[in-house]
């Protein structure tokens, strides 16, 4: 049986290589910070280096923070690249720059290596029972090659075609979460500073047709004031500039992207980077503060 790469083992990362051990693959992982392998010690090969996984594995998914952290781990001196046989397959499931991913696939291709470009909808909990909803682009072939691997973590895949669609179809589900969220936290202050109770507003909410996983699954834990991170805030506030800069290369006005940038660039500044991204209530506490 071929060898699965995995680098990157975070908060995605880790239930995804998980999926994979458990679907019959067997895994070859790298992680940067050691002590994250920890859970898949005996299950899976660990590599003290990303070369090893690059000469060891084919396809080698990568679930990385950035772009920065997908160009270094692909093109720095210690990188993949240079350890990359002809023929091997990326799986980048990292939510990067779609313009970044396409320069990334052009610079794999003038070694004969390919480029899936496979961003993920989904949390961490989806990510173990391999319920997210995967983008893939790329070449078809490709694409039909690896795609026995993304079903491991994945319950729909969706081709998008040329690289960069996918990750443009990703950046524009997590506008709509990001706004969402914003919207659902001034709300929930809207009802509090008005005299009602925020958890009557979304038992209210959730009973109307416009209830949604996130007032649902968010709502209670964000009236609670618990913002443990299944999504980090300053992974939403990159993707937003990620957007941003998206929306500048092909001329495109989206005046929400530069208003909810600037909430999430507020919430950033008051320390929330490392709390889930619905502490975007908790900026909007800070400022609405009554001297
Ligand atoms: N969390 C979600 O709900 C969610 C959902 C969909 C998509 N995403 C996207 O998935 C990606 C990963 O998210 P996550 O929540 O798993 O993030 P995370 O927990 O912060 O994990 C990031 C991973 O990237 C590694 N990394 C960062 N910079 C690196 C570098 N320069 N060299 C080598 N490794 C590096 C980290 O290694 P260390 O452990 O050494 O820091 C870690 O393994 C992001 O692009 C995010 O936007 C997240």
């Amino acid at each position: 049986m071929k060898k699965v790469g995995f680098v990157g083992l975070g908060s995605m990362g880790a239930p995804m290589a998980g999926r994979l051990v458990q679907s019959g693959y067997q895994l070859v992982a790298y992680n940067r910070t050691r002590v994250k392998t920890e859970p898949l010690r005996g299950r899976a090969e660990i590599t003290s280096t990303q070369r090893e996984v690059a000469e060891k594995a084919d396809p080698i998914v990568l679930m990385l923070t950035d772009t920065q952290a997908v160009e270094d781990v692909l093109f720095s001196s210690q990188g993949m690249y240079e350890r990359m046989a002809s023929g091997k397959t990326i799986i980048n499931c990292s939510t990067i720059l779609p313009s970044a991913s396409k320069k990334i696939a052009d610079r794999l291709k003038r070694k004969n290596v390919g480029y899936i470009e496979a961003p993920v909808f989904g949390g961490p909990q989806m990510a173990a029972r391999g319920e997210l909803i995967v983008m893939a682009a790329g070449e078809r072939e490709k694409y039909e090659e690896v795609l026995d691997v993304i079903r491991t973590f994945s319950s729909k895949v969706f081709y998008t075609g040329r690289v960069g669609t996918a990750l443009s179809v990703k950046l524009g589900l997590n506008l709509i979460v990001a706004v969402h969220g914003q919207a659902l936290a001034e709300s929930m202050i809207l009802a509090r500073k008005t005299g009602v109770d925020p958890s009557l507003f979304v038992q209210i909410l959730n009973s109307t047709g416009y209830k949604t996983t996130l007032s649902e699954e968010k709502g209670p834990s964000m009236v609670k004031g618990d913002f443990h991170p299944t999504f980090f805030l300053k992974h939403m506030f990159k993707d937003l500039n990620l957007i941003d800069e998206t929306a500048k290369e092909n001329k495109i006005f989206m005046p929400l992207t530069t208003q909810a940038r600037i909430s999430y660039l507020a919430a950033s500044n008051l320390e929330l980077e490392d709390k889930d991204y619905t502490a975007i209530l908790k900026m909007l506490d800070e400022l609405n503060k009554q001297s």
